[in-house]
Order: structure tokens, then sequence, then C-alpha cells
């Protein structure tokens, strides 16, 4: 599918272009993001960027997985991702992914980009129950979640490795009809 302009107030979704390939590059080539997301790679050159902005379009054109840039509404740039993967076709249910470029952190754009594809999910791919993953240190990961109404549901025990450390990895779903109720 061609994917759609989710606009919000600070921030809006839109789908990667090939000119994103700079700004993409140099916000997500910092360690702080790369972090707890085991499959970006690091660092993170600019045929990372490019690769990525293919494999982004192929896999919306083939509705493989859905993957938004995170476009900042003054600089006009592109400065993080967000998307859904893991099609569960006939479960209809999707896991999301976010990340955002450091030097926006903390001003409620990752709420914000989670808060529309959770309304994207739901009223136009009307998906059943969307689900994801958080690492148990990352604590901002898992907020940004609950404040879209996600719910805990379990632990995968030491499923992650961060700086050579075993952490327990928290799954977080929400269904439509809660997501309906709010
Ligand atoms: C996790 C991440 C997406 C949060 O983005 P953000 O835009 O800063 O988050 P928000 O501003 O929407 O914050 C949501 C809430 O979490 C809190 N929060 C954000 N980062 C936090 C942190 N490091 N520690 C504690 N709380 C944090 C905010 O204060 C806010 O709570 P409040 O409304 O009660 O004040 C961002 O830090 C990031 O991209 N990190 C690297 C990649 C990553 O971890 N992705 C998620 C993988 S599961």
């Amino acid at each position: 599918m061609q994917l759609p302009v989710l606009k919000g107030h600070i921030v809006s979704l839109r789908s990667f272009r090939r000119s994103d390939a700079a700004s993409l590059q140099r916000y997500a080539n910092d360690a702080r993001v790369a972090r707890y997301l085991p499959l970006m790679p690091h660092p993170y050159g600019p045929e990372q960027a490019r690769q990525w902005i293919n494999f982004a379009q192929r896999s919306a054109r083939q509705d493989k997985a859905y993957f938004f840039g995170l476009e900042h509404p003054e600089l006009r740039e592109i400065v993080g991702g967000i998307g859904l993967k893991q099609f569960f076709c006939q479960d209809n249910t999707a896991e999301v992914g976010y990340w955002l470029a450091a030097d926006f952190w903390g001003k409620g754009m990752a709420t914000e980009a989670v808060r529309l594809i959770t309304e994207f999910s739901f009223e136009k791919l009307e998906l059943h129950r969307l689900f994801a993953m958080t690492h148990e240190k990352n604590v901002g990961s898992s907020k940004v979640l609950e404040k879209n109404g996600f719910r805990r549901e379990g632990t995968m025990r030491k499923a992650g490795n961060i700086d050579g450390q075993w952490q327990d990895l928290y799954t977080h779903g929400l269904l439509y009809e809660e997501y309906r109720k709010k």
C-alpha cells in the first residue's frame, strides 16, 4: 500500500523517501539510539540508510511491513522511525517498534507517534491487537506504551543482551476493544 501521512501536533508520520538518507543517517548513527534496538546497525553509515529506505519502500509495496519516518514539523526532516511488522495475517495482529533522535527526547514525540500508528492500525488496517517489546531498563519506552493504553503482559527472562548483560524483555499489548474504550 501507499502509506498515508499521519499528521500529529508535534510530529507527523510519512513514508521514507530517497532524499531522507542524509538525515536518517545523521540521527540513526548514535549509540544511545541503537542501544535497545538489536536490529539497528551501529555505526550507521550512508549505505545503511539507503538500504533501509529501499527495504521500507519494498515492504510497504508488498504489504509485508509498514515503516514510517517521523517528520519534525519545523525542520521538515526525518528524526526517527516507527513501524508495524510481524503481521500475523490470520489473527490481524502486528508488532510496533520505534526510535527517535536523541536531540528530541523528552518532548512527547514518541508518545504521539505511537498514538498515530495505533489509530492507523485499528481504524484503517482493522487490526485486532498490537504488541511491543521493551528491555527492562528502557523505562522511557515502556512509558510511551503505557501512555497509549498498552498493558504489560509478560516477561521474557534474560532474552536481550545489553553491554554484555542479559536483560529481561517485557511484552506489552493493546487490544482493539481497549483502544475503543479510551
Ligand atoms: C524510548 C524513546 C522512543 C522515548 O521517546 P521520547 O519522545 O523521549 O518519549 P516521550 O517524550 O513521549 O516520553 C514518554 C514518557 O516517558 C518518559 N521518559 C522518556 N524517556 C525516559 C527515560 N529515559 N527515563 C525515564 N522516563 C522517560 C517521559 O518523561 C514521559 O513521561 P511523562 O509524560 O510522565 O513525563 C526514545 O528515548 C528512543 O528513541 N530511545 C532509543 C530507541 C528505543 O529505545 N526505542 C524503543 C525500543 S522498544
